[in-house]
């Protein structure tokens, strides 16, 4: 997968509540959704929508009672209205690939907080027709807090895994690197032998919660991972954890880095685009 173009200018923007520091620190915030072409797509496919860090709650509004509920909870229905404004009216022909961290505390007063993420990825799996992804260094799935959900089959959970969606390869390892006792870390050592058992077999799209730096743009990650993956040289790189001005950066090697952090970019194949305005 390769991208070819991206609209710097949202094709909407969905308000919601961003967690503050203390009680009634909360804020509202607005995700942007930007659409991109890709060089082509499996003839199942119309479109890939790709989104991380939906570290946000609903406004109350759509929260009828108790806590406002998850943004991505609520988000993947929002994505089916907007997308079918653009064209894409069978979200079935639509796959997502989440890069993690879809929680915040219900009360909005913490940042950082973990939490159960299994409603987020399910209601992504009840509105689109494939959903492959990786956790977040926040996310823990179940009532146990497990750091591995048990999901049906058609919620593809990556951490050292690769699926196939539609002839697309995916890959994905998850959580960050970091202290092992912690919630979704491995040691920079076990992290990139992961990575590097998984580029060892061609891939069109590896999806990965932190990820590489982007050193000429000042772009924050890890030197290390870019390292590996500008040896290995998979086509695309989804990530998210870190935050960059910029969507899309090309590195040194020719591999292009998506960070989906806070945003959510849908990819359309450029001849579809064309073919269907
Ligand atoms: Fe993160």
């Amino acid at each position: 997968m390769r991208v070819v173009s991206i609209d710097y200018k949202p094709i909407a923007e969905v308000c919601f509540l961003n967690a503050g520091r203390g009680a009634g620190g909360y804020y509202e915030d607005r995700l942007p959704i930007l659409s991109a072409e890709l060089q082509e797509l499996p003839s199942g496919l119309d479109a890939v929508i790709a989104t991380a860090d939906l570290q946000g709650r609903a406004r109350f509004q759509k929260s009828q009672s108790g806590p406002p509920r998850l943004l991505g909870e609520v988000l993947p229905k929002i994505l089916t209205e907007v997308v079918a404004t653009i064209g894409l009216s069978n979200p079935d022909r639509i796959a997502v690939l989440l890069a993690g961290d879809f929680y915040t505390v219900p009360a909005l007063d913490k940042r950082g907080g973990s939490g159960d993420v299994s409603s987020v990825w399910q209601s992504f799996g009840r509105s689109f027709g494939a959903v492959a992804g990786v956790a977040g260094n926040h996310d823990t799935f179940g009532p146990n807090q497990e750091t591995r959900p048990r999901f049906p089959k058609q919620l593809r959970f990556l951490d050292g895994d690769r699926t196939s969606i539609e002839g697309i390869r995916v890959a994905g390892i998850g959580g960050i690197i970091g202290n092992p006792t912690r919630l979704q870390r491995r040691t920079e050592q076990e992290y990139l032998e992961v990575l590097e058992s998984l580029l060892l077999e061609p891939l069109d799209v590896l999806v990965m919660h932190d990820g590489p730096d982007a050193p000429s743009c000042g772009f924050k990650g890890s030197s290390a991972v870019r390292e590996v993956i500008e040896r290995y040289q998979p086509p695309l790189v989804v990530r998210g954890h870190s935050h960059w001005p910029d969507p899309l950066v090309e590195l040194a090697s020719g591999v292009q880095v998506l960070n989906v952090d806070a945003r959510a970019v849908v990819l359309r194949a450029v001849d579809r685009t064309q073919a269907n305005p």
